[in-house]
């Protein structure tokens, strides 16, 4: 294919080009917030950071400061089903040491002479989901923070030399199924405890918006497809753990398949709050005894009567949950009172307290370029405190791209919109081109690279124009912008 002056190299990216944050007023100002915030992790983690010594690291100074880089997706451990898995200090801190040695950004990877030819069919369908990792508890029998609930999404182009995105059209269907992962309901408790959590009660393996593992995609009205909900655990039919199981995506005009593609459907239950609550002890443990120190400290009985749903009193977007009036929201509630606390896992060599509690050992829920290149949670989103600020608003304010990249000519999020809610170029989502947040592309895991891998050649954006257009547009540059 002759390559084209407007077409903008992939294989930058793949070699770990220096980027070039170019330096406009608000990119200075927020690279400087960053550089001051990089600057108090160093004095607080100091002493407790492992330096991996990797090709990665050299050259790059924040890489010390990050948690050790865990190994790529889909750990085969055997789980029985309906166990609830639960890390204990013990395990992790040992774990810790025998950490994988750090795997190159895309981790093992088809050698490029394999290069496959994307196949050009007169459409193409690109899948994303709409968060990096999608958190569930395992154990709904005394509380639940989030329910197993996954929103799958997916982009239907007709290809063409100005292609165009299919919406409304009786003829065109989109369905989804999770191949190694078909079934939920001997994975965990849910089904038993939807109608005390939700008031509803569901048919074994269908979530809380009426989807299942495998289904038809409804139109979003915004330019998309989805299935939202999708009751998946991180389980898979084998047994095994797998937080980034991969769907199929399958286009269909007059029920014919026209296109498709395999997107990750992240999901972990690796919340761990074991790590201080009842450590060691079993799963029901530690939900009681969450439970207990929150009827303590705060006057409720809400141990031992029946399962407890942390939203019905704190607010939580995240399920559409309008909370109590004068109760926190629950990000509030969790970060802001537990800021001091997660302090004391520094003192056993845990670099990146989020990780107390957000996937997490097993799981990589950030496992996208930036982890790559040194880049943590903090740097994008603050500390505990910034996140448990009142000021913030939970689901709403949260980190964009445009803070820190800036380049000519091109544009980031929508005003006012999230990552996942905005689009560029020709109207295609953000997320079909970049991968899902926490896992931009190129990823460390295969599963997240299998997109663009089997749509264009090589991992990373989904750089080639002839993805959608049939022939490459030389009359105008590239458009990064809606
Ligand atoms: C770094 C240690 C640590 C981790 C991790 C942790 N907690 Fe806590 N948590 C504490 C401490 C310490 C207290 C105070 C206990 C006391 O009052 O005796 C507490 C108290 C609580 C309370 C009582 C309300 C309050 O804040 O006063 C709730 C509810 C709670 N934790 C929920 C959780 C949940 C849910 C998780 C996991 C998502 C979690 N915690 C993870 C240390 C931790
Ligand atoms: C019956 C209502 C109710 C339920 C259910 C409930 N809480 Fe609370 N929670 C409160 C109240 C009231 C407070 C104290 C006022 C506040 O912090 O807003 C509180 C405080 C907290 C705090 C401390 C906040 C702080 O800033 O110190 C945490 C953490 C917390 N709750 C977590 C949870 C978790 C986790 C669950 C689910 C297991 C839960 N809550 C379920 C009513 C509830
Ligand atoms: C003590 C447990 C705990 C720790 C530690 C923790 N989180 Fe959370 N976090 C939670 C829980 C629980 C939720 C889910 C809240 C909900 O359902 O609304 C959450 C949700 C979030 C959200 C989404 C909601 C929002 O406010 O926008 C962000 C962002 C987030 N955490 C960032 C962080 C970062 C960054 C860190 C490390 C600095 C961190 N968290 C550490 C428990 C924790
Ligand atoms: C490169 C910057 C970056 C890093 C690093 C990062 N995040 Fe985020 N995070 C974002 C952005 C951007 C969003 C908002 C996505 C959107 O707008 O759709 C977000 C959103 C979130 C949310 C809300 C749910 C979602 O996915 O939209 C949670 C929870 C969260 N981050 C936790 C974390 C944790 C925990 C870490 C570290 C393990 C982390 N983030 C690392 C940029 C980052
Ligand atoms: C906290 C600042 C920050 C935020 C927020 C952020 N990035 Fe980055 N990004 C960086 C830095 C720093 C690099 C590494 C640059 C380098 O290595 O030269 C990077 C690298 C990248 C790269 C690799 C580029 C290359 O040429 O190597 C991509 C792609 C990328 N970011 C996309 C995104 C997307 C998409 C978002 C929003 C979801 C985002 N970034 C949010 C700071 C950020
Ligand atoms: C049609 C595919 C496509 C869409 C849609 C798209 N991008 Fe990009 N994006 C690209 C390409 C191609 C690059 C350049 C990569 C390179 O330089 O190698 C890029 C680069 C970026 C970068 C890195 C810029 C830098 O500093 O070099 C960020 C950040 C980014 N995009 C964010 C977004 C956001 C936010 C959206 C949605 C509003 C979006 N992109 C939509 C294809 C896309
Ligand atoms: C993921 C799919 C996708 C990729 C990849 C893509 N485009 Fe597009 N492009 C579109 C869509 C959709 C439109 C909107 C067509 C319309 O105007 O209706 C568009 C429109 C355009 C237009 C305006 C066309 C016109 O005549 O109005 C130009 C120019 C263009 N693209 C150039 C490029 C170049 C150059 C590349 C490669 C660097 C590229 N595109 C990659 C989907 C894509």
């Amino acid at each position: 294919m002759p390559r084209n002056s407007h077409q903008v190299s992939p294989h930058a990216i793949l070699k770990g080009r220096e980027m070039g944050l170019h330096p406009n007023p608000r990119t200075k100002a927020s690279n400087a917030r960053i550089r001051r915030k990089r600057w108090f992790i160093g004095v607080v983690a100091l002493g407790t950071c492992v330096v991996l010594h990797t090709e990665l690291s050299q050259g790059s100074p924040r890489r010390k400061q990050g948690p050790p880089r865990r190994q790529e997706g889909g750990a085969a451990l055997p789980v029985p089903p309906g166990q609830v898995v639960q890390t204990g200090p013990e395990r992790r801190s040992r774990r810790w040491q025998q950490r994988p040695q750090p795997q190159p950004p895309g981790g093992p990877q088809p050698p490029p002479a394999q290069q496959q030819q994307p196949v050009l069919d007169s459409y193409v369908v690109l899948g994303y989901n709409d968060l990096g990792m999608h958190c569930m508890n395992a154990d709904f029998s005394q509380l639940c923070i989030l329910p197993p609930f996954n929103s799958l999404h997916a982009q239907l182009i007709r290809r063409g030399i100005e292609p165009e995105i299919v919406e409304e059209d009786e003829n065109v269907s989109v369905e989804y199924r999770i191949p190694n992962n078909t079934t939920s309901v001997n994975k965990t408790n849910f089904w038993q405890y939807d109608q005390a959590l939700f008031g509803v009660d569901l048919p074994p393996d269908v979530g809380l918006t009426g989807n299942s593992l495998a289904g038809t995609m409804a139109l979003t009205g915004h330019n998309d497809w989805a299935a939202t909900g999708i009751p998946i655990t991180p389980i898979d039919d084998g047994g095994f753990l797998n937080a980034y199981p991969l769907a199929t995506i399958e286009a269909k005009v007059q029920g014919n398949t026209v296109a498709t593609t395999r997107a990750v459907v992240p999901v972990s239950w690796e919340i761990a709050c074991n790590l201080c609550h009842a450590p060691g002890q079993p799963g029901p443990a530690v939900d009681a005894d969450i439970l207990a120190k929150h009827d303590q400290a705060h006057g409720t009985s809400l141990l031992g009567n029946g399962s407890v749903l942390c939203a019905a009193c704190h607010a939580d977007p995240a399920l559409g949950a309008p909370g109590l009036p004068d109760v926190s929201a629950m990000s509030h509630a969790m970060h802001s009172s537990h800021a001091s606390r997660v302090e004391v896992l520094q003192n056993q060599g845990m670099t990146n307290t989020c990780y107390a509690c957000h996937p997490g050992y097993e799981t990589n829920c950030q496992r996208d370029v930036h982890y790559a290149k040194g880049i943590f949670c903090t740097d994008c989103h603050g500390g505990m405190s910034d996140v448990g600020s009142p000021a913030r608003r939970p689901w709403v304010d949260e980190p964009k791209c445009g803070d820190c990249h800036s380049r000519n000519e091109f544009e980031f999020e929508e005003p006012g919109q999230l990552f996942k809610d905005s689009h560029g170029h020709g109207n295609v989502h953000c997320a079909a081109c970049h991968g899902s947040p926490h896992a931009i592309t190129p990823a460390l895991t295969v599963e997240d690279n299998i997109q663009a891998y089997e749509h264009q050649g090589y991992l990373g954006v989904i750089s080639k124009c002839t993805v959608c257009h049939t022939s490459i547009p030389t009359n105008e540059g590239f458009e990064h912008k809606r």
